[in-house]
């Protein structure tokens, strides 16, 4: 019997429905972690020696497991390759953004890659040699996962973002799918909080759910400010108000922006990244 059905069996349904959203963040971290296959290890290898970086794969990678669920893959074999892909294609997108923004000059561009998971994208910034890389989770098993086996130093974040104190400033901050998931409470303190991490000239740079996911959720309705939140997401163990889903409308986002920085946007793609979320490049210019 699962954890919930038990919790149903005997507590009243009036209670059980008060305390679900507390603990279901309890419930779903005891069901893990997730067992990797011997065929799912293999394929791993294989994808990651095609692209030259490391294979571990966590077993809590909540974008692994994602993706591997994802209908649109007709087999394991192509959501792994999807996986190793997908943080390829990431990690040149962003190269080809640094290089026009041309801060590539001298020396390495000091990056943290906010919210990078369990390095889904790091292991392949990581073979940049022009990239002074440090990563940044909220998950502590991360952390450590991607300091121990992918060789990247990696640093804690916070809940709250006036408490992320990361220990140095950056010449870019990277923030990819992180913003598509901050409810409205936190959306423009945490553009803030990243902007802050940034040295001058520094840009942030990060990726929203705009118009064209808005289309492809099937276009819930908007607050008038042009904002949506569904308190549900990929990462099970976070608690479902500070990290759900969420579309930003352009309007929005750039509302939030002069309100919380006062800073250029100077790049603004809509559906850039993965073609659909939005691309916001910022710079920090004093
Ligand atoms: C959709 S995933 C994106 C992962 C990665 N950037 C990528 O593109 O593969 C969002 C990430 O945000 C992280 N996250 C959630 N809250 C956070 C916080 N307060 N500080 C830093 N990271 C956080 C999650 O742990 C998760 O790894």
């Amino acid at each position: 019997m699962r954890i919930s059905n038990r919790l149903r069996s005997i507590v009243p349904t009036w209670l059980s429905s008060l305390i679900r959203p507390l603990i279901k963040p309890l419930l779903n971290r005891l069901a893990l972690p997730r067992i990797l296959t011997e065929e799912m290890l293999r394929l791993n290898r294989s994808a990651a020696t095609h692209y030259g970086v490391e294979s571990e794969v966590h077993p809590n990678d909540f974008i692994y497991w994602y993706i591997l669920n994802h209908s649109s893959f007709p087999s394991v074999e192509a959501a792994i390759g999807n996986y190793f892909e997908n943080g390829s294609n990431s990690t040149k997108l962003f190269a080809d953004i640094i290089a026009s923004l041309g801060l590539e000059a001298n020396r390495a561009v000091k990056l943290l890659e906010f919210a990078s998971g369990y390095g889904c994208v790091s292991r392949h910034l990581k073979k940049n040699p022009l990239l002074d890389l440090v990563a940044c989770d909220i998950h502590p098993e991360a952390v450590d996962f991607l300091a121990k086996q992918i060789g990247v130093e990696a640093v804690r974040s916070a809940h709250i973002p006036e408490e992320f104190s990361p220990p140095a400033k950056y010449d870019v901050v990277l923030a990819l799918s992180f913003f598509s998931h901050m409810p409205k409470v936190s959306f423009g303190r945490w553009l803030r909080a990243l902007f802050s991490s940034l040295n001058a000239p520094g840009y942030l740079i990060f990726t929203t759910h705009g118009l064209a996911s808005h289309k492809i959720m099937g276009r819930p309705s908007l607050s008038k400010d042009g904002f949506w939140f569904n308190p549900s997401s990929e990462q099970k163990d976070l608690a479902v108000a500070e990290y759900g889903t969420t579309i930003s409308t352009p309007d929005f986002v750039t509302a939030e922006l002069i309100r919380q920085t006062g800073a250029p946007i100077v790049v603004y793609k809509h559906a850039y990244w993965w073609e659909h979320q939005d691309l916001w490049v910022v710079k920090r210019e004093k």
